[in-house]
């Protein structure tokens, strides 16, 4: 009996440090020591040796059931030691998971650019809603109650009164109605106009007004401020022209063009944006004091002006959220 309990001591212990994972050190356990385990099975034997022979072996068997035991409970918080550590561990030099930034949409982009350009000259930004009435859509800008911008065909209408605004100038009457004079402010927004949808024109679009009143400002200035404007925006060499327009809340009023020039096509003046001295009747509709007061004002279609720096010929294609043309920007 010496000897088998010598060769099941080494079996298991050889049997053990080949044991990598909990899971096997469970089933040597119950091979070894289980209810039906192969040194449980030598206790059995043992009952059956005669009287005389026990002390001698009790020991022996003892001693290996206690060794056994331990080695076994060694392993185990090991092992256990083991699974836990690799339960946390981070692999610090595998790649990250590449997730895609977006970009600001490029008509955010050029307004943001017109915005600082003219914060620099001191205007601030002002806004206003884009459900109007049509008093401060077309009234109180001095549009006569037959003009053809009233029409059906070019403004959504709510109802009778209310509209979708069809130019950003209603929040010039905003702005004179609620501060006093000096004004100097931009009004970025959202337009609508009911035209036929094509590469040129979109129901939807965005301008940028300017407005400027206190005393003594003078067409001068205006030239002045757009002239900076156009030179930043395009570049220092940009070529353009101030041509006399009208406008029901200007007077006297001009159109400004820059000369476009596309790679192998034939030049042209394309026009920009209008502008002008601001009406005194537009003044005094918002209790500014006309003897007293001047002003200028300017407004510009910000995807017609990003179509001609970016050379972009279908104003759609800002609208249709296409991958392949936001990421160029
Ligand atoms: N509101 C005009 C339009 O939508 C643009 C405009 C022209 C605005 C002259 C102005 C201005 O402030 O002075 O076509």
């Amino acid at each position: 009996m010496h000897t088998r309990i010598k060769e099941l001591e080494n079996q298991f212990n050889s049997e053990l440090a080949e044991v990598t994972n909990l899971k096997s050190l469970e089933e040597l356990r119950i091979k070894y020591l289980g209810r039906k385990g192969s040194i449980t099975a030598l206790f059995d034997e043992f009952k059956e040796l005669p009287k005389e022979e026990k002390p001698k072996y009790g020991q022996v068997l003892n001693r290996l059931k206690n060794s056994t035991q331990n080695s076994f409970n060694e392993k185990k918080s090991l092992l256990n030691e083991k699974e836990k550590s690799q339960k946390d561990f981070i692999d610090l030099s595998l790649p990250g998971i590449k997730t895609n930034l977006g970009t600001k949409h490029i008509l955010t982009q050029t307004l943001d650019q017109m915005k600082s350009i003219f914060k620099v000259l001191g205007f601030s930004v002002y806004e206003g809603p884009e459900l109007e009435s049509d008093y401060y859509n077309f009234e109180a800008l001095n549009f006569p109650d037959d003009h053809p911008a009233r029409d059906m065909q070019d403004t959504f209408f709510v109802n009778k009164d209310f509209l979708l605004r069809t130019h950003t100038s209603p929040v010039q009457i905003r702005l004179m109605q609620n501060k006093k004079p000096p004004l100097r402010a931009i009004m970025p927004g959202k337009v609508f106009r009911n035209e036929a949808i094509s590469a040129k024109s979109y129901c939807l679009f965005h301008q940028l007004e300017g407005l400027v009143v206190d005393t003594d400002v003078t067409f001068a200035e205006l030239k002045a401020t757009v002239i900076h404007f156009v030179k930043e925006f395009f570049g220092e060499d940009i070529k353009y022209r101030f041509r006399p327009s009208f406008f029901p809340f200007t007077e006297p009023s001009a159109e400004v063009d820059i000369w476009w020039q596309p790679k192998g096509k034939e030049g042209r003046w394309l026009e920009i944006m209008g502008c002008g001295m601001v009406d005194p009747n537009v003044l005094e509709n918002c209790g500014i004091d006309s003897e007293k007061y001047t002003g200028y004002a300017f407004g510009m279609g910000v995807e017609r002006t990003a179509m001609r720096k970016y050379g972009i010929d279908d104003i759609r294609t800002y609208f249709d959220n296409d991958k392949r043309f936001l990421i160029q920007f």
